[in-house]
């Protein structure tokens, strides 16, 4: 590992198994490694105070734009006050959703430009993008059912068919970015780990 760090976002589309994922990654890798978990967004108590506001379920009126600039605010001081100190310390960082989620959904979701929000990620990270990005493809019907006993909240009340956008959107991004590798997101837990750490590992030419 490079005194540089490794900075690795999971991503995928609500019920995917990310936040499942990224407890077992945190697990299995703060044995042997020194690991650093963010949720996004959050992770400061500026990105948490934006975190309440994007999420509470009385907030219908946050408009498209408004919405991705919150986001971003949040994600700018997560890399700040985070991440970036974290990577120069040489660690491993472990992002619970990063910068395609806004492109997954602001743009593909809901329909804003989708350069704007390029521009806008490029901007709120100062051009810091992850190492290696996992993308947890999953039918949104299947990730709907294993979530039905949850409480929704403001942006899981958009159904199906929103969710059907972003992972339209995702895919797409899988398929021109090189950094970001797709996972079955479908298959069982320790399964989806176990590929996972190989990539990883493979990324940090560590080696199992
Ligand atoms: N591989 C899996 N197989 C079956 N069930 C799973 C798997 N991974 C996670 N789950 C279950 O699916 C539900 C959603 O998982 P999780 O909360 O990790 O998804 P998420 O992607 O973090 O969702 P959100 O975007 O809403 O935060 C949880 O109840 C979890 O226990
Ligand atoms: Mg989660």
């Amino acid at each position: 590992m490079s005194d540089r760090g490794f900075f690795i976002s999971l991503e995928g589309i609500d019920g995917s198994g990310k936040s499942t994922l990224k407890e077992g990654l945190m697990k299995e890798m703060g044995q042997t490694h020194p690991v650093v978990g963010i949720r996004e967004p959050g992770g400061t108590i500026v990105s948490e105070k934006i975190r309440d506001m994007l999420l509470d379920a009385r907030n219908s009126g946050i408009m498209g734009r408004t919405e991705a600039l919150l986001y971003a605010a949040a994600r700018s001081q997560v890399v700040e006050e985070v991440v970036r100190p974290a990577l120069g310390r040489g660690k491993i960082v472990i992002a619970d959703r990063f910068m395609d989620s806004t492109v997954a959904y602001q743009g593909y979701g809901r329909g804003l430009d989708l350069q704007l929000l390029i521009d806008l990620n490029r901007i709120c990270t100062g051009g810091l993008y992850p190492d290696l990005t996992l993308y947890l493809d999953i039918d949104p019907l299947k990730a709907y059912r294993r979530r039905l006993h949850e409480q929704p909240d403001r942006l899981e009340q958009e159904g199906l068919e929103f969710q059907v956008r972003v992972r339209a959107g995702y895919l797409k991004l899988a398929a021109t970015e090189p950094r970001i590798h797709q996972l079955d997101a479908s298959q069982n837990q320790q399964q989806l780990l176990d590929e996972a750490l190989r990539l990883i590992y493979a990324g940090l030419e560590i080696g199992e």
